[in-house]
């Protein structure tokens, strides 16, 4: 196993730079939250409180794939308790009927090239819907200008998944601009500071003794990552897992509690030697409520016993959407360091390369939509 507190080795490791990138994280944010108040929304969006061309919007809908749909499924969680009209995320080549004039798609791509999003793209303009783009560029920026359809145009050059904050920050922004939710400037702040904080805490000069994200990744190696979170949590929970697919190579899967407790629980009764195979990343909060907190409590007893360890991680902040993030973070960092102690650079992503390679000029999927988007622009003029 490499030694996380050498830094030196484990820089030469981290070719791409992705330990750097990740512990300014909350420069990110920073970046985000500004641009994505001064994004130019047409008039119909920002003043009508909700009515944009007088259609009342009664749903929120995120469609985009991997490192650019997380960002989705964490606005989801977050706003559960705020926003009063169903917010989905999807992913895939086409959209629910449900979809139509009330609907606000944002539709996400950091590349602006995934064929998924671009197909999500035109099915939502044609069923009418109020779509916003988030992207780097690629198609998707090229689609949205010739339709004149808004769109957030972030900055480029980083893998997706680290751009989250990038990917995450305009949705709820938007949100509150269209008057659907009330303002969430003040809990982005304290994510900020939060995030801020932990980078110091959890930066690659404190060593292993004292550094919470290198201390569970050296206890994670060897073993394979099962994430649990509650399931308010569920983003968080299902960010990590990828997170360790993407960033450390490793199989990893997650669940929430309480729906665990009444299905897998009984997968753990008969493992044979494969739970001691297993590593069980478990995420708090401390003001859990008394029956998510028991049932965790049961749980671990009952059943993760068994496992080969159990970390808790515990989210940090006032806020919800705080409480989140620095969960996401401490994941994120636990995800890079376990990849730098395996003597793996996090950065690439080659597999998943290799599938759009392959994938692409299979099927003329692409000069369909271009020949849409064609007869779109023709209707509009
Ligand atoms: C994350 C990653 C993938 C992409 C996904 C979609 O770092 O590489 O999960 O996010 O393949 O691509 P984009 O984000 O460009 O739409």
């Amino acid at each position: 196993m490499v030694d996380l507190d050498d830094l030196k080795e484990i820089g030469e490791i981290d070719k791409g730079g992705i330990l750097g990138l990740c512990i300014k994280t909350w420069a990110l944010y920073e970046e985000a939250l500004s641009f994505s108040y001064e994004v130019e929304l047409p008039s119909y969006m920002e003043s009508s409180g909700g009515y944009p061309h007088g259609r009342e919007l009664r749903k929120v809908v995120v469609a985009g794939m991997g490192g650019s749909a997380i960002g989705g499924c964490l606005f989801r969680d977050m706003l559960r308790d705020e926003v009063g009209v169903p917010v989905e995320v999807v992913g895939g080549y086409t959209l629910p009927a449900y979809l139509d004039e009330e609907t606000l798609v944002f539709v996400v791509s950091y590349s602006g090239n995934t064929e998924e999003a671009l197909c999500s793209f035109v099915n939502a303009v044609r069923k009418r819907c109020l779509v916003c783009t988030v992207t780097s560029g690629g198609q998707l920026a090229s689609f949205s200008k010739r339709l004149n359809m808004p769109f957030v145009k972030v900055p480029g050059g980083l893998p997706p998944r680290v751009a989250l904050p990038y990917l995450f920050t305009p949705l709820p922004v938007i949100l509150e601009r269209i008057g659907l939710i009330s303002s969430i400037k003040e809990e982005l702040e304290e994510s900020i500071q939060v995030l801020r904080r932990l980078a110091e805490e959890l930066a690659p000069e404190v060593p292993l003794r004292d550094n919470l994200a290198k201390s569970s990744a050296q206890t994670i190696a060897g073993t394979t990552p099962v994430v649990f979170g509650p399931y308010y949590y569920s983003s968080v929970a299902y960010r990590l897992k990828t997170q360790f697919n993407e960033n450390s190579k490793t199989l990893s899967f997650w669940g929430v509690f309480p729906e665990m407790n009444h299905n897998e629980v009984m997968g753990w009764e008969r493992t044979g030697p494969l739970h001691k195979l297993i590593s069980i990343i478990l995420l708090r909060d401390r003001d859990e409520a008394p029956y998510i907190k028991e049932r965790i409590e049961i749980t671990k007893r009952l059943v993760f016993e068994k496992a080969s360890n159990v970390i808790e991680l515990y989210s940090s902040g006032q806020s919800k959407i705080a409480r989140m993030l620095s969960l996401v973070f401490l994941g994120d960092l636990i995800s890079v360091y376990l990849a730098l102690v395996r003597g793996i650079d996090p950065t690439p992503v080659r597999t998943i390369e290799q599938m759009k390679k392959e994938l692409r000029g299979k099927y003329d999927l692409l000069s369909k939509l271009e020949a849409e988007i064609r007869s779109m622009e023709k209707r509009r003029r």
